[in-house]
C-alpha cells in the first residue's frame, strides 16, 4: 500500500484514542472512571436545542454558504461585541465544523512547506498534527522557568526567517495556565512588528475561576485592515457544553477569510446548517448556562485541587482556567505513557499522559466530570501509586490487591 509522507507523518490523536479505549471498557461493563475527558458533562442550552428542532421541523435542511449563514455570522458578531468589544464585519468571519476546523483551514490558508510554527508547550495535542498536515515544521518552546507561562525571550529565541505563525492558547489546554496581560501585549506588539501571523486559539476564554481576567488581544492591536496578521479562533463545544454540535470560527482579515472559505468550500462546504441553526440559538438565547458550568467546574477543581495536593509526590500549579490540571507526577514515573496505561490496567482510571502535550512526567486530569469520579478516581489513583497504601483495595464488589510495589 502506498501512503503519503504526510499521511505516515501523522500520529493519531491520543486524546480521541483513549476517549476510544474508555468506550470499550465502559461497554464490557468495567468500572473505567474518565478523568481524562475534554468536554462539560452538562447538557446544551435549551435556546440550542429548540432552534435546532425547529428548523429540523421543517424538513428543508439544505447546503449553507461554505463560510457560514449571515445569521451565524449576525451570532458571532454578537458575541465578538459582546466578549471583546470590538465590531466585525461578516467578511471577517468565517463559520467551520468545530475551532478545530477553523485553526486547520486557517494554517492551510497560510503556511508553505518547510515554514515553522511557534506554540508554547505544553501544547494541546492537535497543533503538532495539524502544522504536519500542512507540510510545515511544529516548533514547541517549553517555558524554561518550570512555570506554564511562556516568556518573550523563550518565543524570540526560536524565530526564525522561516517562522510563519505563533499559536497561543490561553486558558490553555492542558496547563489551564492564563497567560498575563503582558505576556498577551508583547506577543501581540511582537507579532505585529515582525509581520507573523498571531492565532489565538480561545476556546475555553470564558471559563476561568476566582475573578481570573483573560487577556483581549484586540485590546493591543494596532492593524485592523486587511494586512492584519491577528486570527482569533473559538467556538460552542466548551463554554456551551456544545461539543458534539461540531461549531466553531475564526475572525481574521478579510483577504485571508476568502482564501480560507475557498479551502473548505472544497473540503466540507459549510457546516451544517442545523448546527448552525443551534449554535445561533445558544449565543443569542439565555446565557444563564455558562454561569452554572463555571461554577460547577470552579467547585470541582477545588476538590480535584485538594486532593492532588494531598498527593506527596505530586507538584502542580492549579489553573485559573479550563477544565484541565497538569500535574507532575515525575516523583513516581518519568514516563507519563507508562504511568498513564498503568493506573488503567491497575485501577481503571484514565488520565492524559503528559509527553502527548509536550511534557513529560506529567498527567492531565480534569475536572469536567462529577466530583463522585474525581474523589474516587484520585483515591484509586493514591492507592495505586503510593508505597503505604493498604494491600487492598475495593471497587464496588471487586478486591483489588497489590502485586506491585
Ligand atoms: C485548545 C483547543 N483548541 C481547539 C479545540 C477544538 O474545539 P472544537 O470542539 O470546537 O473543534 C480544543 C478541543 O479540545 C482545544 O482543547
Amino acid at each position: 500500500m502506498s501512503i503519503s509522507i504526510i499521511g505516515r507523518s501523522i500520529a493519531e490523536s491520543a486524546t480521541l484514542k483513549l476517549n476510544e479505549t474508555f468506550a470499550i471498557l465502559k461497554a464490557k461493563g468495567e468500572p473505567v472512571i474518565h478523568l481524562g475527558g475534554g468536554e462539560p458533562k452538562s447538557k446544551a442550552p435549551i435556546d440550542a436545542i429548540t432552534a435546532i428542532a425547529s428548523h429540523l421541523n421543517t424538513g428543508e435542511v439544505r447546503y449553507a454558504p461554505a463560510d457560514g449563514t449571515i445569521d451565524m455570522k449576525k451570532s458571532v458578531i454578537r458575541y465578538t461585541m459582546e466578549h471583546y468589544g470590538r465590531k466585525v464585519e461578516p467578511e471577517n468571519i468565517i463559520v467551520s465544523s468545530g475551532a478545530k476546523q477553523a485553526l486547520m483551514v486557517a494554517l492551510q490558508a497560510i503556511l508553505d512547506p518547510q515554514d515553522e510554527v511557534i506554540f508554547p508547550a505544553p501544547y494541546w495535542v492537535s497543533y503538532t498534527e495539524m502544522v504536519k498536515l500542512c507540510g510545515a515544521v511544529p516548533v514547541p518552546v517549553v517555558p524554561e522557568d518550570g512555570t506554564f507561562t511562556p516568556r518573550m525571550q523563550d518565543i524570540e529565541q526560536n524565530v526564525t526567517s522561516y517562522t510563519k505563525a505563533i499559536i497561543i492558547n490561553s486558558p490553555n489546554n492542558p496547563s489551564g495556565a492564563v497567560y498575563p496581560e503582558s505576556f498577551i501585549r508583547e506577543i501581540v506588539e511582537f507579532c505585529e512588528k515582525k509581520n507573523i501571523y498571531l492565532i489565538m486559539d480561545d476556546i475555553y476564554h470564558l471559563l476561568v475561576y476566582n475573578g481570573v481576567k483573560v487577556a483581549n488581544p484586540f485590546d493591543y492591536a494596532k492593524d485592523f485592515t486587511d494586512n492584519s496578521k491577528l486570527i482569533i479562533i473559538n467556538g460552542v463545544s466548551k463554554a456551551y457544553a456544545m461539543t458534539g454540535f461540531r461549531i466553531g470560527w475564526a475572525i481574521g482579515n478579510k483577504k485571508l477569510i476568502e482564501v480560507m472559505a475557498n479551502i473548505q468550500g472544497h473540503q466540507t462546504s459549510g457546516p451544517s446548517v442545523l448546527l448552525q441553526k443551534a449554535a445561533i440559538g445558544a449565543i443569542n438565547g439565555v446565557q444563564s448556562s455558562i454561569d452554572s458550568l463555571r461554577a460547577t467546574l470552579e467547585n470541582n477543581r477545588k476538590v480535584l485541587v485538594e486532593q492532588l495536593n494531598a498527593f506527596s509526590g505530586v507538584h502542580l500549579l492549579p489553573p485559573d482556567g479550563t477544565f484541565y490540571t497538569f500535574a507532575d507526577f515525575s516523583a513516581y514515573e518519568k514516563d507519563s505513557t507508562k504511568l498513564s496505561k498503568f493506573l488503567l490496567d491497575k485501577v481503571k482510571v484514565l488520565t492524559m499522559p503528559g509527553v502527548e502535550f509536550g511534557m513529560e512526567g506529567y498527567l492531565r486530569i480534569s475536572f469536567c466530570g462529577s466530583i463522585k469520579d474525581i474523589t474516587e478516581g484520585i483515591e484509586r489513583m493514591k492507592w495505586a501509586i503510593d508505597p503505604d497504601s493498604p494491600n487492598e483495595l475495593y471497587i464496588g464488589e471487586r478486591k483489588l490487591v497489590r502485586d506491585w510495589n
